[in-house]
């Protein structure tokens, strides 16, 4: 990843973009890190008659965005500064509109956070050690704006999806009103693997009764939607797994009602290659086409370090890996950080192992991981997996 963290947006994401957002009329429009201008091109076509603000910390992107919007004004500048809206040439709360698709970078140690998140009255939602620069743009957006002015804002999947951010995700919703959410597809920026979702607030709208969430195809097609509670919005904002739990049956237990026990490995990659002792890895996975795991031996170690004869493995962590399934046939294997064995009572192994492998499974279990590169399964939403069992 470069330094400021420059992917740009493809034109059908930054059409979909402003034609989606509910403003009709706008007056003053602006793009905190413009790039090369698909955001800020499209509200243009959108609000003709608007006043342009453009910003960016490159200058060659100040340089082309001066060409391209003459009528702008384009400011090379860094927009984490609290000084943000002076700098810009403008007030606090005088924009009606805020586009925006920011860097994803770490950002504990910035200078006066915490007062560019209270000017957004987001400053007790969230911990330090958790602030990165997306959440201090849409904080900087949301005090660039008037009181009921709109951003469409693209955001990393961890956003909507980590536990760390629900509180961040409550307070959206219940202080500016965050109404909608559109995923965009996979891989969709190019040199990034990030999956992404635009989130559109209404700066002090108050609370929505429900948020409408929606997936996109790359050509900025919208798929059908799919309304979820605000309680709902606190755990997750993703379309693909709240499309999928609506979809699952309505007589399915889940693996916590089954007593299912997920461990996680107690030992890294690293750790296990310096052990001399046969281990499981993802990268172990499709050494074994048909899932039936057979290692050699007996070793005599600790029951929680190993994975046993019956023991249904999945990948918890990986970027292309999540779709796999194991069970073990023999030996003791060490298992690792990234694997999880899943113990289930033998009456229930054989519809766990059926549901985890088929493509439903396979589907849920990819769309339930959550992370913008490496994607994580946790382990408290793989226990609610569903399973469908005979009566
Ligand atoms: C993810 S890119 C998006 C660019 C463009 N808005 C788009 O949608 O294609 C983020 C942009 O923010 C700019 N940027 C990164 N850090 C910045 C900062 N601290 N202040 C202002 N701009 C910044 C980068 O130069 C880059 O152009």
């Amino acid at each position: 990843m470069n330094a400021w963290a420059q992917f740009y947006t493809p034109q059908s994401a930054g059409q979909l973009l402003v034609r989606t957002m509910h403003s009709e009329q706008a007056d003053t429009v602006v793009d905190i890190g413009v790039g090369g201008g698909q955001l800020l091109r499209a509200a243009r076509a959108r609000w003709q008659d608007a006043r342009l603000y453009a910003a960016d910390i490159d200058p060659r992107h100040v340089k082309a965005a001066r060409n391209c919007f003459p009528e702008a004004v384009c400011r090379k500048l860094n927009a984490l500064h609290v000084c943000l809206p002076a700098k810009l040439g403008l007030e606090e709360g005088q924009a009606d509109v805020a586009v925006c698709n920011p860097p994803y970078l770490p950002a504990t140690d910035l200078p006066g956070v915490h007062d560019i998140l209270r000017a957004a009255d987001l400053h007790d939602c969230i911990s330090a050690k958790r602030v990165t620069t997306e959440i201090v743009f849409i904080a900087q957006n949301l005090r660039l704006l008037r009181p009921g002015g709109e951003l469409a804002v693209i955001v990393p999947d961890g956003l909507a999806t980590h536990s760390h951010y629900a509180e961040l995700r409550q307070a959206l919703c219940e202080r500016h009103g965050l109404y909608r959410v559109i995923q965009l597809p996979d891989r969709f920026f190019a040199g990034t693997e990030a999956r992404t979702h635009i989130f559109y607030l209404r700066k002090q709208g108050g609370a929505s009764s429900t948020i409408r969430l929606a997936g996109a195809t790359p050509n900025g097609d919208l798929t059908e939607e799919v309304a979820i509670a605000p309680d709902s919005a606190r755990e997750r904002l993703d379309y693909s797994f709240h499309a999928h739990a609506e979809a699952a049956p309505s007589t399915a237990v889940n693996l916590r009602d089954l007593g299912a026990e997920i461990a996680r490995g107690l030992f890294t990659h690293q750790e296990c290659r310096k052990l001399t002792i046969p281990y499981f890895h993802t990268t172990d996975f499709k050494r074994f086409p048909n899932g039936r795991v057979a290692y050699p031996g007996h070793v005599d170690h600790p029951e929680r370090w190993v994975a046993r004869a019956g023991d249904i493995l999945v990948p918890r962590v990986g970027a292309r890996c999540l779709h796999y399934t194991a069970k073990v046939v023999s030996g003791l294997p060490v298992f690792t950080d990234c694997v999880y064995r899943i113990r289930v009572a033998a009456r229930w192994r054989q519809a766990v192992w059926k549901a985890l492998s088929s493509e439903a499974g396979r589907e849920w279990r990819i769309q339930a991981a959550h992370g913008v590169c490496a994607r994580v399964l946790g382990k408290e939403v793989l226990l609610n997996f569903p399973i469908r069992v005979a009566e």
